[in-house]
């Protein structure tokens, strides 16, 4: 029996990278929030390769890291096959703090699916003092109108990303400028 407080997962929304495998065996990793309230854990899932994988094969892993570059690389590419590892068979990333894998239960709906989450397995890897660093939140917060940008195209999430990109430049440090740099590569693909 997995005790999920132990991993961090507190009540409200906590922001981890979900690692799938598709029919064919190719993993997969997107940033998800992972839900906690009044006892459940679900996830709200838009139609993506994420979504696909689940319904195909229902399990999922939450993969914790404060990276804010896998993050981004996670969020708007594809991440190699060799950064991944496997437990059970399920996709994990060698890089993370912790991961919890979960069973999943899919409602699906026409554009959102919601994805109830039974943990049955998990590790930690690392545990670390970990300040509270605006940079980081802000790359966080600027790559969520990034994933909205390249799909909408619209100018309002340009300048979002550019209100969270002044956080970065004066509260960050190289890994979140590194990944501000990577995010407007692939906004501006
Ligand atoms: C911090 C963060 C949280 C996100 N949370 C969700 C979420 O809860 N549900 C969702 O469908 N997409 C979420 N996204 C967007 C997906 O990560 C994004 O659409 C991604 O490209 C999907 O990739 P995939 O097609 O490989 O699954 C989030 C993005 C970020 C940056």
């Amino acid at each position: 029996m997995i005790d999920i407080e132990e991993f961090g997962i507190h009540e409200g929304i906590s922001e981890v990278i979900f690692t799938t495998i598709s029919p064919d065996g190719i993993p997969n990793a997107a940033p998800m929030g992972l839900h906690r309230k009044g006892g459940r854990l679900f996830a709200r899932i838009y139609n993506s390769k994420t979504l696909d994988n689940v319904l195909s094969k229902p399990t999922a892993a939450a993969n914790i890291t404060d990276d804010p570059v896998l993050f981004v690389q996670s969020a708007l590419s594809d991440i190699e096959a060799g950064r991944f590892e496997y437990a059970d068979g399920v996709p994990v990333l060698l890089n993370a703090s912790g991961w919890v894998i979960f069973e999943c239960k899919c409602k699906k709906g026409e554009n959102v699916s919601v994805v109830e989450l039974s943990p049955i397995k998990g590790k930690i890897n690392q545990l670390k003092l970990q300040p509270v660093n605006r940079g980081f939140n802000a790359v966080i917060e600027a790559l969520i109108h990034a994933t909205r940008y390249v799909v909408f195209k619209e100018q309002k999430y340009l300048e979002r990303i550019e209100y969270y990109d002044a956080i970065v430049k004066k509260c960050g440090g190289e890994r979140e400028k590194d990944a501000m740099r990577l995010l407007y590569e692939q906004v501006e693909k």
